[in-house]
């Protein structure tokens, strides 16, 4: 088969390889129909994931056919099309139990892509596959599936319900990226008050304005402190996501929550940032943090089959696996291309 392999930091090629296969009873053996790249996947091409060795398979969300399962693997059956969740589950251990497939001590966790070969392949072993594979109902494309292997259930858990975004709430959003975007699409679930996006890039915030922020703010230009200010009388944002990554956003996200409000922080941090304990040790805040869990994976399918969450509206390009390279450059240089999410299909036949 072929399939995107990581050659160490800044190299990869569309190889041929050898099929995988079954090498645990719980294991299916995936043919991958469509699959998409995450920023993640290019902080591993930055060398930026040391874990992640020459050699292996790049990719953690993916949507495709079993073509074949250990015999361990009891409600997946060969023929069944699933979307691959980012997050594997054992579904046995403490964390499993409790819906926190993210923490699985068992051997899943973010293991596609990351501890073992991922989905970036014509073919793919996924581990557990009964706890870890979600069937497609009829009638809903695969793109909006692919959707839910890690960005929605990501923007949904570890910002708006960790944010506990209520009705009528002022949401503030820091960062427009795919993340960001994520969480207005499902902070407007909760009919938020306003929904305001920051962001650098005008073309981000474009795209925020038409996904559902009511107000967007470029903080290169303007203080969001100010547009803030004006939809809550002088008090805050009631939440606050952060959906970048670095000190600075963080630090934003903090000062712009009214008191009382929470701040979910959603971005892969690199640097220490300064929490302001001296300042808001009066403000009665909740700071949050997470990896995605994906228990909340079935009732977004839900929403998405009953047309009631336009996952699909944050697909801006289209490839074919052959073209693999191509939709790497196009993702990569986002800004230039415009790009939110990439989706990249198998060759027909
Ligand atoms: N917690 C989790 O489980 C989880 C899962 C997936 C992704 N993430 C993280 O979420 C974050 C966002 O992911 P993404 O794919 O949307 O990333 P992205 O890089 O596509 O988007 C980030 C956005 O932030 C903007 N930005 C950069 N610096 C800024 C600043 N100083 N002020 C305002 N905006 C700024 C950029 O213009 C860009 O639009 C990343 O850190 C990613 O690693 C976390
Ligand atoms: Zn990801
Ligand atoms: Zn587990």
């Amino acid at each position: 088969m072929r399939a995107m392999v990581f050659h160490g930091p800044g190299q990869k090629s569309w190889d041929t390889v050898p099929d995988p296969v079954i090498s645990a009873p719980t294991d299916a053996i995936i043919r991958v129909e469509a699959v998409t790249i995450c920023g993640t996947d290019l902080h591993i091409l930055k060398g930026d994931v040391p874990e992640f060795t020459p050699g292996r398979i790049l990719g953690h969300e993916a949507v495709g056919t079993i073509v074949e399962v250990g015999s361990g693997v009891h409600t997946r059956t060969v023929g069944e099309r699933v979307l691959i969740s980012c997050i594997s589950a054992c579904g046995a251990c403490r964390f499993c139990r409790e819906g926190h497939y993210g923490q699985c001590l068992g051997g899943g966790g973010w293991i596609l892509g990351h501890l073992i070969d991922g989905t970036q392949a014509e073919l793919v072993r996924v581990p557990f596959a009964d706890t870890s594979t979600y069937p497609i109902p009829d009638g809903v494309p695969a793109e909006q599936m692919l959707m839910l292997a890690d960005i929605l259930p990501t923007s949904f858990e570890v910002g708006v319900r960790n944010g506990a975004v209520q009705p009528g709430d002022t949401v503030a959003i820091i960062g427009a990226g795919p993340i960001g975007l994520a969480a207005i699409l499902t902070a407007k679930l909760y009919s938020p008050g306003h929904i305001v996006a920051i962001d650098l890039a005008d073309s981000r915030l474009d795209a925020a304005a038409k996904l559902g922020a009511d107000v967007t703010v470029n903080s290169g230009r303007d203080n969001p402190a100010d547009a803030i200010r004006e939809l809550t009388g002088g008090l805050g944002a009631d939440v606050t996501i952060e959906a970048v990554g670095v000190p600075e956003t963080f630090e934003a996200a903090v000062e712009l929550v009214r008191p009382g409000g929470h701040v979910a922080n959603i971005g892969v941090h690199g640097a220490p940032a300064t929490l302001h304990l001296e300042q808001i040790w009066i403000r009665d805040l909740t700071i949050t943090t997470g990896l995605v869990d994906t228990n909340s994976t079935p009732r977004l399918i839900d929403l998405v089959a009953n047309g009631r969450l336009d996952a699909a509206a944050l697909i801006t390009h289209r490839f074919t696996m052959s073209e693999f390279a191509t939709a790497y450059d196009t993702f990569a240089n986002a800004g230039e291309a415009g790009a939110l999410k990439v989706v990249i299909t198998a060759e027909q036949g």
